[in-house]
């Protein structure tokens, strides 16, 4: 009655073909913390670290096999083993880099988010386009264990019809450059999780509407907290609600929480970023929960699971999952929702 999850069914695959060489254009925190250590264990080709801050470079090609250490974008881009460019500085920094980059020829695998409005990140699709490159947007989550099981669940019809999807998620990022960012909580944090309601309902909203808060003392330029309600179809049947309070000072109460029910059965998801859980709830069995703990994890099979697909898709010619014209649905989504907040009045998310 209960399906049998195993590990292989829901780790990504990783490519064997790692002959793509890939270049770091800002070597800051998430290169450091993640995508150096995951890319290390990957076996994938890292041949040049280019940073503002040469120390930067400089640590995180260490980990690699010599490739070029520079602070000049430039010089990056004339290596001819670079195919692939991982750009990994902040949003409102990307265009003129995309710019530079796909004029010379090159790959390009950007940070979430890829923009910071619409309308740039329009652009920057266009620029990849009419250079004949390929972009895709790094939202490892949808690559990261605990995700692809609970979508295993959806695609498999354990759950039925998938009628609500709610995200509750709380924890603390009122410091450093987060609190800097307008909108930081949504339009970059965030939308990840906007990412993955679409990933995991299969559809894109009509409609949003989204409220907010500041709260006293905080240091953050824009409120971090949220909710946000998107509306479907009517004939679609379902309904999304994302809760994500990110300013929550009393670190016991921390949690994150994926709830997905169906017309045959529920599920939560719980700690995704950690040791997961998924538990499982099934109309037909309404006495029993089947709990499986999930191997893997957002910070190693996430981050290697992204690129991994970019070096796929690369190798088979075709557009990567989370390429950059998908993605403009989940940035549409996020900015209506911050327009929403504003306002005070739903958004239609038109096209
Ligand atoms: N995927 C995720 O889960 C995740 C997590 C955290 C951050 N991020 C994203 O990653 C991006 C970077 O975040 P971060 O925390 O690493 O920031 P950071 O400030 O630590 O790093 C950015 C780096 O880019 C460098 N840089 C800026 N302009 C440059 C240029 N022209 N040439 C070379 N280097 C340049 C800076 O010197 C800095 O070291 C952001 O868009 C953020 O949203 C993604």
């Amino acid at each position: 009655m209960f399906p049998d999850l195993q590990p292989g069914d829901y780790q990504p695959d990783l490519p064997s073909d790692l002959r793509f060489g890939i270049g770091f254009v800002g070597c800051g925190n998430i290169v450091q913390r993640s995508q150096m250590p995951a890319y290390k264990r990957a076996g994938f080709r890292v041949v040049a670290c280019c940073d503002l801050t040469e120390e930067k470079a400089r640590s995180v090609a260490a980990n690699f096999d010599n490739p070029l250490v520079t602070t000049e974008v430039e010089e990056l881009l004339a290596h001819p083993d670079v195919q692939i460019v991982d750009l990994a500085v902040h949003a409102y920094q990307r265009l003129p880099l995309v710019e530079q980059i796909a004029a010379a020829g090159k790959h390009i695998f950007s940070q979430k988010p890829l923009a910071p409005s619409l309308g740039e990140a329009e652009r920057i699709v266009e620029i990849c386009r009419d250079a004949g490159v390929t972009l895709m947007v790094n939202h490892q989550a949808r690559w990261a264990p605990p995700h692809r099981a609970l979508r295993l669940l959806v695609e498999q019809g354990v759950l039925g019809h998938v009628y609500s999807v709610t995200h509750f998620h709380r924890a603390y990022q009122d410091y450093g450059w987060y609190a800097e960012h307008e909108d930081f909580n949504i339009v970059d944090h965030g939308i990840h999780y906007v990412d993955l309601s679409r990933y995991f309902s299969g559809h894109t909203p009509l409609r949003v509407k989204a409220t907010t808060t500041m709260v006293p003392g905080q240091n953050a330029i824009s409120p971090m907290i949220y909710t946000i309600l998107f509306e479907y179809e009517a004939s679609s049947q379902i309904m999304t609600t994302l809760h994500f309070n990110n300013i929550v000072s009393a670190p016991a109460l921390h949690d994150h929480l994926w709830f997905l029910d169906g017309t045959r059965g529920s599920a939560l998801l719980s700690n995704p970023m950690g040791t997961a859980k998924l538990s499982v709830s099934l109309k037909d069995a309404p006495e029993q929960v089947q709990t499986y703990e999930i191997a893997g994890t957002w910070g190693y099979e996430g981050f290697a699971g992204s690129m991994g697909e970019m070096l796929r898709a690369l190798e088979e010619g075709r557009e990567p999952e989370c390429s950059g014209r998908d993605n403009l649905e989940s940035i549409r989504m996020a900015v209506a929702a911050v327009e929403s907040s504003n306002s005070g009045e739903s958004v239609e998310l038109s096209r």
